[in-house]
């Protein structure tokens, strides 16, 4: 966790915030991510895991990501506020907040927790593939669901400095396992 991190948009923003940055992502082992603005699997078990680990924090996710997770259920994640990057000015319902670049989402973020009296230490980043490319230089932890599939998609896990992390936990399960790095 630090109190600057520098981005990719704007020669060098720094990203203020005193809660760690998480990346969480469910990636399949030839990189893809999502189908047509979905994702292009159904794992029950993947969806529990990401409620758990998300329940409560802010959530930051692309507008494609954001459009997809309302197809599917049919509103915002439930007991999360989701902060949509766009650059454009959609109508929000409740709990839904919009960014239009990386300091504006992790201020949005922070601001939404401490509003909320949240004493919630973590900001996760949930996609899709663009907001990962941004943030996965300046994230602190990448909280990775494995699936052990090789699915059609159109969209692939950005590459991403593994040097830099230590796997600090795995437990693999039927098809999946679920894995978390942490920043040296
Ligand atoms: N497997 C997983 O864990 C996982 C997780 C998340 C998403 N996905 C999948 O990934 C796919 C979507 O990924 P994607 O890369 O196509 O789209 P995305 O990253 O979800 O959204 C892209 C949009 O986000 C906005 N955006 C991104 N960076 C911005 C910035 N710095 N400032 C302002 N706006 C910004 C832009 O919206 P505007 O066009 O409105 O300006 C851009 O078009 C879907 O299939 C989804 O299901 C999978």
């Amino acid at each position: 966790m630090s109190g600057e991190r520098a981005g990719r948009e704007d020669p060098m923003p720094t990203l203020e915030t005193d809660r760690e940055l998480v990346g969480i992502v469910a990636v399949a082992d030839n990189g893809v991510i999502g189908k047509e603005g979905n994702m292009p699997w159904h794992i029950p078990e993947d969806l529990q895991h990401f409620k758990e680990t998300t329940m409560d924090h802010p959530v930051i996710m692309g507008r494609v990501t954001y459009e997809g997770i309302l197809e599917t259920l049919g509103e915002p994640l439930p007991g999360r506020t989701t902060v949509v990057l766009t650059s454009r000015d959609l109508e929000t319902p409740k709990n839904v907040v919009l960014a239009h670049g990386l300091e504006d989402a992790v201020e949005t973020a922070e601001r939404v927790a401490r509003d909320r009296h949240d004493d919630t230490d973590r900001i996760f980043v949930a996609g899709g593939a663009t907001v990962y490319e941004q943030f996965l230089p300046v994230v602190d932890r990448i909280v990775v669901t494995e699936v052990h599939e090789e699915p059609d998609g159109d969209t692939r896990f950005p590459e991403w400095d593994r040097g830099a992390f230590d796997e600090v936990s795995r437990d693999e399960r039927d098809g999946v396992a679920f894995v978390e790095y942490e920043r040296q």
